[in-house]
C-alpha cells in the first residue's frame, strides 16, 4: 500500500528532520515502496487524510511530530504510524516526566532539580550548584539535538544557562553532570521482543556532543561496538531496555547514558522516540554494527508501524 513519510515540521529540530525523512523515504522506495513525502510544517491534517496512506512513517523530530499530539492525530485519523504511542512519546519528550519514571523503577539516572523558567532570583539560581556540583547541566526539557542545553562550569555561568533554556521551555532541569562516557543504545521491537543494537560509543573534541558535531562537522569519533567488557555491555542494553519499556516504547528509539568514570556506572539520560535517521546519525550506525543495512532497518521500523 501507499506509505507516507512524515518529515520536516515546525520544531526546532527541522532541518535534522529534513535530513532523517530525505533518506528514509529514498531507502523505502529503493526497496519498491510506494513511499512519499509529507511536510506537517506546509499540509494540513486534512491533506494528510486526503492522502489516503495505508501507514506512515514518521521521521519528525521534537514538538508537533516526537511529542505524541501527531500520534493523537493519526490515532484520530486512523492512520498507523511507526514508534511509540500517545503516552510514551509525551513523556521521551519530556526529560522530567522520563527521570521521574525511571526513578520510580529503580533504574538510574542523574540527581536533578526542576527549575521555574520565569521564577528563579539571582540568589535561588546561586543555591542550585550547592546541591547537585559543578559542573552541572541545564537543560531544556522538551527539546532535541542539544538545543537549549548549557554545562555551567562555575557560578558565574548559572544566569547565562539558565536565559537560554528558559527561551525554549516553562521548567528547565537542572541536572547533576556526570564525569565519564557518552554512549547509545538503540532498541527495536516491543513488548518481550524489544531488543538491544550495539551499544556505540560517542567521543567527541573537548567531551562537547553539541548540535555542531552531531550534524554539521566530522571531527566526532564514534566507537560501535563500544569497547566495554560483554558484561557491562550486557548490562547497559538490559537497562536501555527496561528503560524503553518503562516508558511504554515501542517500535524502536534510542536511549541516552553517561557511563561514569571510575566506578564504570552507567546513568540514564534520556529517550529519544523518533531518533535521528541522517547520514551522522547513531540508530543507523548500530544496525550496520549488527549487519542490518540502513534500507533493512527503514524497512524493520515501518513494519513496526500500527494504531
Ligand atoms: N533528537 C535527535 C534527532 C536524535 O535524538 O537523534
Ligand atoms: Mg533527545
Amino acid at each position: 500500500g501507499k506509505v507516507g513519510v512524515l518529515f520536516g515540521g515546525r520544531s526546532a529540530e527541522r532541518e535534522v528532520s529534513l535530513m532523517s525523512g530525505n533518506g528514509v523515504l529514498k531507502a523505502l522506495q529503493s526497496k519498491g515502496i510506494d513511499a512519499h513525502g509529507f511536510d506537517p510544517a506546509q499540509r494540513s491534517l486534512a491533506e494528510l487524510a486526503a492522502e489516503k496512506f495505508d501507514r506512515v512513517f514518521i521521521a519528525l523530530h521534537g514538538r508537533y511530530g516526537e511529542d505524541g499530539s501527531l500520534q493523537g492525530a493519526l490515532e484520530q485519523l486512523g492512520i498507523p504510524y511507526t514508534g511509540s504511542g500517545v503516552m510514551a512519546s509525551a513523556i521521551a519528550m519530556d526529560k522530567v516526566m522520563t527521570k521521574r519514571i525511571w526513578q520510580s523503577y529503580d533504574l538510574p539516572t542523574p540527581r536533578f532539580l526542576v527549575l521555574e523558567a520565569d521564577g528563579m532570583s539571582r540568589e535561588q539560581l546561586r543555591k542550585v550548584p550547592d546541591v547537585l556540583g559543578l559542573p552541572l547541566m541545564l537543560k531544556a526539557p522538551h527539546e532535541g539535538s542539544t538545543i537549549g542545553i548549557s554545562k555551567i562550569n562555575g557560578y558565574s555561568d548559572m544566569q547565562d544557562g539558565f536565559a537560554l533554556c528558559a527561551k525554549f521551555d516553562e521548567v528547565v532541569l537542572a541536572e547533576e553532570f556526570i564525569q565519564g562516557r557518552e554512549l547509545t543504545v538503540a532498541i527495536l521491537g516491543a513488548g518481550s521482543s524489544a531488543r538491544a543494537l550495539p551499544v556505540i560509543e560517542i567521543r567527541a573534541p573537548g567531551g562537547n556532543y553539541d548540535y555542531e558535531h552531531k550534524y554539521l562537522s566530522d571531527d566526532t569519533q564514534y566507537l560501535c561496538p563500544a569497547p566495554l567488557n560483554s558484561d557491562l555491555t550486557g548490562q547497559i542494553q538490559a537497562i536501555a531496555v527496561r528503560a524503553y519499556k518503562a516508558a511504554g516504547c515501542k517500535g524502536w528509539a534510542r536511549v541516552d547514558f553517561m557511563l561514569r568514570n571510575g566506578d564504570d556506572e552507567p546513568f540514564l539520560l534520556e529517550i529519544n522516540t523518533s531518533p535521528g535517521m541522517t547520514g551522522h546519525s547513531l540508530v543507523p550506525m548500530a544496525a550496520k554494527a549488527a549487519g542490518m543495512s540502513y534500507e533493512d532497518l527503514c524497512v524493520e521500523i515501518l513494519a513496526s508501524a500500527a494504531l
